[in-house]
């Protein structure tokens, strides 16, 4: 039987949040695995570990330190999750989409959503940003949607339409950033598989024939009910590593954690620059 969410349970944490901080975050941020390291950034931040939050998916993964942190960032005051929780962790997607529904209630209004990825597109290295134009929601076709279950009309319909997740001013403010600062900027289709296993040479060949051009195991619930709610979502992933089309490389944990370091300042840098500009 799924979990699911309902207004009483996801404003008992909005209620544990507000109790431990005085800001008024109007963006939100994810981290993927190896990117904690942006929050440190955050000037006189308030800090709140999930197993202090009632019912948090707390996050069991290395690289995830498990944490809110809150505080002002190139202005803006924004609510950053240091870490998060995977459908793969044992989570029912409902449950994974429950810090989104918090940062709702808390008028949260721009999600920057980002994950450690593997590369699909043979274009792309190791290292490189990726801005996500659009997902593929394979999960979610397969029966595992984070809206599945009583439909919270406080946040949105029913039937949301998903025809833009990733807001084109968001995406066109990310582009003209990179530009700026000199980074360059991969675009394309992000999937999210249920993990944990990496893929095959053949899952990856059929993710490569039907569009995607990276690939991860978070991000689309998480947009998925952002973009239920009404909330602006831009999302980035850093590319940590080729896929592994033809069978002859090895993929890691590891080696998704080291090229974290190579991606965090590039990403810290789009990520302020969108933030000044919003
Ligand atoms: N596959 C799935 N998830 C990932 C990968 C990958 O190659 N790299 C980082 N997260």
């Amino acid at each position: 039987m799924s979990e699911f969410l309902t207004l009483a349970r996801i404003d008992a944490v909005v209620q544990a949040v507000k109790e431990r901080t005085d800001y008024q975050p109007s963006v939100g941020m994810i981290l993927g695995s190896g990117l904690g390291p942006l929050a440190e950034s955050i000037a006189n931040a308030d800090k709140i570990p999930y197993p202090n939050l009632p019912g948090w998916p707390v996050s069991t993964v290395q690289g995830h330190t498990g944490q809110l942190v809150i505080g002002e960032l190139e202005g803006k005051q924004v609510l950053v999750m240091q870490g998060r929780s995977h459908f793969y962790e044992g989570y029912d997607m409902p449950l994974v989409g429950l810090p989104v529904r918090v940062m709702q209630r808390m008028g949260v209004e721009v999600l920057i959503v980002t994950n450690a990825a593997g590369a699909v597109n043979p274009d792309f290295e190791p290292g490189d940003l990726m801005l996500l134009t659009d997902h593929l929601n394979l999960i979610g076709m397969a029966g595992n949607n984070p809206l599945r279950g009583p439909n919270l009309e406080e946040f949105g319909p029913r039937f949301p339409d998903m025809s833009q997740v990733y807001d084109h001013e968001l995406l066109d403010l990310a582009r003209d950033v990179a530009v700026e600062n000199g980074i360059t900027l991969q675009e394309g289709v992000y999937v999210c598989l249920a993990g944990p296993s990496f893929e095959t040479p053949a899952d990856l060949r059929f993710l490569r024939a039907v569009g995607v051009d990276a690939v991860g195991m978070s991000t689309v619930p998480e947009a998925t009910v952002a973009h239920h709610g009404g909330t602006r979502v831009m999302g980035v992933s850093g590319i940590s590593n080729k896929a592994n089309l033809d069978g002859n490389t090895v993929t890691t944990h590891e080696e998704v954690l080291e090229a974290g370091q190579v991606i965090v300042p590039k990403l810290t840098s789009l990520v302020r620059g969108v933030l000044k500009a919003l």
